[in-house]
């Protein structure tokens, strides 16, 4: 089952003059975004049973497809959505999960989706092979348009987003990470394939070196937005609304902004509090009642979402380049729409 390309999400958004709504965003890319879900299909097959299997697991799965959405909204407002977009719509999507299903092992997490996740139900090693198999696989269909400024993008968002996952890792258990460490990682690791998906979005289009410039600006600028509202939704969601488990960043050993911010401010005593649960890597000393009251003492989880509507703030700017459409109202709705989704 998809989920909304946008989630449960209030019907208008707070910032524009002409607000769009979540239903009228989706419904711009209805049909392409259900073509992306056969181009998803046909691609995750193999001869190999296991991998067929999974991808059809992952598949079912669902998920937001904010990515192949954003991407199919820059193509429309920039030119016509033909079957390359349709198929670089599908490569973003497996990209992404080709990283969620290594990101599972990496975190140790056992519920994605609202359900086992694959390393979960199939183990580790095969888990390994078949995020290995997805990677080739977005490749080798992005291959085909022989579109080797789009292959820059991927290759380059991709290798991006491993090092973040790298550079995360070589934190993990430190409490001395920095809000620019965070940032730098937050920017691997989610916005560039964000960003991503809007210039190619874009390039399959017309588009002027200002206004691809002027698309990955815009991109970069949502994904960052969206990996800190993860980071808040980790402490204010349920498992059941976010279908993944809360409060699992600090278990797993990340510090994260709301985090990060705390420690600025809070007592020697809070500050151990932090540290234990980190080295730990669970709530056995700590309670994780005692993490969300310093959270809340010290409220900062409205100091992070400010620093996330910055970001949104700065992604609208960005689409300023480009003539009125319904499509740039859409795109300009979208940061509102992160900031105030539920999962
Ligand atoms: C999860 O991404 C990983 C992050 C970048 C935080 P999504 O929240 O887009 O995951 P799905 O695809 O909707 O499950
Ligand atoms: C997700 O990162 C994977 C990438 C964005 C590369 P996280 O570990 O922060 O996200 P969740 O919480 O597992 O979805
Ligand atoms: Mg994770
Ligand atoms: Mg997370």
């Amino acid at each position: 089952m998809v989920r909304s390309a946008l989630g449960h999400v209030p019907r208008t958004s707070g910032s524009s003059a002409n607000p769009v709504d979540a239903h009228q965003i989706f419904s711009l890319v209805r049909e392409e975004l259900q073509q992306v879900e056969k181009e998803f299909a046909r691609q995750s097959t193999s001869s190999v049973q296991t991998i067929s299997d999974i991808g059809k697991y992952l598949q079912e799965g669902g998920g937001k497809r904010i990515r192949p959405c954003l991407l199919l909204l820059c193509a429309k407002m920039c030119g016509e959505v033909d079957e390359a977009a349709i198929r670089l719509a599908a490569v973003v999507e497996f990209i992404h999960t080709a990283t969620l299903v290594h990101d599972d092992i990496i975190d140790g997490a056992d519920t994605r989706r609202g359900r086992s996740s694959v390393n979960h139900k199939w183990g580790n090693q095969i888990t390994v092979l078949v995020g290995d198999w997805l990677y080739m696989q977005s490749f080798f269909v992005a291959l085909r348009q022989r579109n080797f400024h789009v292959l820059d993008i991927l290759i380059d968002l991709t290798q991006r987003m491993v090092e973040g996952e790298l550079i995360q890792l070589t934190f993990n258990g430190n409490h001395r990470i920095t809000e620019e460490d965070l940032l730098d990682i937050a920017k691997r690791k989610t916005a560039y394939l964000f960003s991503g998906c809007a210039r190619i979005g874009g390039t399959l289009g017309k588009v002027s070196p200002a206004q691809e410039e002027a698309l990955a600006r815009y991109g970069l600028n949502v994904g960052l937005a969206f990996q800190l509202v993860d980071d808040i939704l980790d402490f204010s969601s349920s498992t059941q609304v976010l279908g993944k488990p809360v409060l699992s960043d600090l278990k797993e050993g990340k510090i994260t902004l709301p985090l990060i911010y705390a420690m600025d401010l809070c007592s020697p005593e809070e500050t151990k509090k932090i540290k234990t649960v980190l080295s730990e890597k669970e709530f056995k000393s700590v309670s994780r009642e005692e993490i969300l009251f310093i959270i809340e003492k010290y409220e900062t989880l409205k100091k992070a979402r400010s620093r996330a509507t910055r970001f949104a703030r700065d992604a609208e700017e960005a689409l300023g380049v480009f003539s009125p459409s319904a499509f740039r109202a859409a795109l300009h709705s979208i940061p509102q729409f992160i900031l105030d989704r539920d999962r």
